[in-house]
């Protein structure tokens, strides 16, 4: 197993010291930063564009930034925060008409692929392009919202991932995104996660570094 990936989702920082915000959580130990690209479309929420992904990198921000859309327009989006300095982009297959067009647009435009199930979506969605891609990403709560709580049948879902993922021959990570805490990291690496996005755990704590130093040793397995 990859030692394990922990990417503090923005959603939940001070959206008015972003820059701040992001250094502090890289400080304190996050690996990635995760950033949550809502249209009002495809999730009811709204929140950034590429301009605050290049924002970002002007800021400083040399960590991965680890692009998940939430949105219904999804390849004209890609190419914009390929430029904006992404490192990875992450799309719903449910939003895409032509998925192998999509996953092929992230790669030529330089960055990681991700493919993302929302927790009703079935894996068969994803399993001929598997090996194609650079991670799963399973949602643990409905894409939108901070702060929601864990779905728990999507434990059997990161369980016959890992399984899959295990099958191929190439490394690709399984992330899970929604309603992870310190007191159910554990139980989520043990269904197979190696790469796990924490939002308002981390933004509504103390000390960042903290939470995330708990989040870690209790996802290594
Ligand atoms: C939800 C987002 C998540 C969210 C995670 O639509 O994709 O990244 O910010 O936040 P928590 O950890 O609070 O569930
Ligand atoms: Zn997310």
């Amino acid at each position: 197993m990859q030692p394990p990936i922990i990417a503090p989702s923005v959603l939940n920082a001070d959206f008015a010291r972003l820059g701040q915000e992001a250094e502090a959580v890289l400080d304190a130990g996050g690996d990635w930063l995760h950033l949550d690209v809502m249209d009002h479309q495809f999730v009811p929420n709204l929140t950034v564009g590429p301009m605050v992904c290049r924002a970002l990198r002007n800021y400083g921000v040399s960590a991965p930034i680890d692009v998940h859309l939430m949105v219904e327009s999804v390849d004209p989006l890609i190419e914009s925060f390929a430029k904006a300095g992404a490192s990875g982009i992450s799309f719903h297959p449910e939003a895409v008409r032509h998925l192998d067009r999509s996953i092929n647009l992230v790669r030529e435009s330089g960055c990681k692929v991700g493919l993302v199930l929302n927790p009703a979506t079935p894996l068969a969605l994803v399993e001929e392009v598997l090996p194609e891609i650079d991670m799963l990403l399973i949602m643990s709560v409905n894409p939108g919202f901070g702060g929601q709580a864990f779905i728990p049948y999507t434990l059997n879902k990161i369980e016959r991932a890992r399984k899959l993922i295990d099958a191929l021959d190439r490394p690709v990570r399984l992330q899970v995104d929604g309603g992870i805490k310190v007191h159910n990291i554990a139980q989520v690496a043990a269904a197979g996660a190696d790469t796990f996005v924490v939002g308002s755990e981390i933004f509504s704590s103390e000390s960042y570094g903290d939470v995330i130093k708990q989040l870690k040793a209790s996802a290594t397995v």
